[in-house]
């Protein structure tokens, strides 16, 4: 590289916890911080853009080809999340500017997640919860609120990568649950380790009982769990999505646990996010929704912060970038 280090400019976009700021002040980098407590609006975004050498992004900035061609002279985007949908990577990729990101520092955090809600959709744990508030607890009631059991049921996953195995480590070591997958590539890990079995889509559907999605939001997963899909699983099944909103629509979803087409859900990821207050999910018994704190835990947090800040600084300082998205782009002539 011909700057020196302090003539790179980098700009972060939020004020992200764990160590990644000082890593790119420790590297010598001219180090920016967006000091709002919001998502900064595309305008503002293209602005700081056109600014900088560098720039550390989060999932809910909007880096699409306005924003990248506006800013097509940028070395690098870092991004702090295993998603990267919110970039426009084939554009990306065509102007010649590598997007990293930082996968793996959120699989155990987000798969604690899946758990969790699939343990509290299972037994009403949300909804129970709020009767009490409500002033409902009356006295034992034999016949109501019963949940499912877990135990030797069949989990379903949909992009079984580093996330889903962590859920079917979970499921298959508390509840000796079953684990079948459905996913472009055979996950040879897995099927060691928890003994997952690879199979068609038609198979996951009418065979899990909890479905987990795990897989990446694209033009393939956009909308993938809708009325025809939902009307293919089991009416007993509990569907949990920790990926993204966009992979369900919401609507069918309200529409299928309304007529007992599938038994119940649990969300961590909404569409659109924010949930509004008055979405009728809310109030459903068999359902248990957070609002996307997937990887908000202080582990998750600050080893994505020191992975997208790596991707820059071994960048500048190696000509590397450890966790890369699009390879091709390092080809592009700029
Ligand atoms: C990710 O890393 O993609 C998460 O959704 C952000 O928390």
């Amino acid at each position: 590289m011909t700057k020196d280090s302090d003539e790179i400019k980098v700009f972060v976009t939020r004020d992200i916890p764990g160590g990644g700021i000082d890593l790119l002040r420790d590297a010598g980098f001219d180090v920016s911080v967006w000091p709002g407590d919001r998502p900064m609006e595309p305008e503002e975004l293209i602005n700081a853009g056109r600014n900088s050498n560098a720039m550390l992004t989060l999932l809910t900035d909007l880096i699409d080809k306005n924003f990248l061609v506006e800013c097509r002279h940028l070395d690098i985007i870092s991004q702090y999340a295993v998603g990267y949908d919110n970039i426009d990577i084939s554009e990306a990729t065509k102007l010649g500017i590598p997007v990293g990101y930082a996968p793996g520092a959120m699989s155990d955090a987000t798969a604690d997640v899946a758990f969790g809600l699939m343990i509290a959709v299972s037994r009403k744990m949300f909804y129970m919860h709020k009767t009490i508030s409500r002033g409902e607890w009356t006295f034992f009631k034999p016949k109501a609120n019963l949940g499912i059991e877990l135990k030797n049921k069949v989990l379903g996953i949909v992009g079984l990568g580093r996330i889903g195995l962590q859920m079917a480590i979970r499921c298959k070591g508390a509840y000796n649950m079953e684990i079948i997958y459905h996913n472009r590539k055979v996950n040879t890990e897995a099927e060691k380790i928890v003994n997952a079995r690879l199979v068609s889509f038609d198979e996951l559907l009418n065979s899990s009982d909890v479905l987990s999605v795990h897989c990446a939001l694209n033009e393939q997963t956009k909308g993938m769990f809708n009325r025809t899909i939902f009307s293919r699983m089991k009416p007993t099944s509990i569907f949990i999505n920790t990926a993204r909103g966009a992979i369900h629509n919401e609507q069918d979803l309200i529409d299928a646990l309304n007529r007992g087409i599938i038994w119940g859900a649990g969300l961590d990821v909404t569409n659109p996010e924010p949930m509004a207050a008055t979405n009728p999910l809310l109030s459903m018994p068999n359902v248990a929704i957070l609002p996307h704190i997937g990887s908000a835990t202080i582990e998750a947090r600050s080893e994505m912060s020191r992975l997208a800040a790596l991707n820059i600084v071994e960048f500048y300082q190696r000509g590397k970038i450890p966790n890369l998205v699009n390879p091709e782009a390092l080809s592009v002539h700029k």
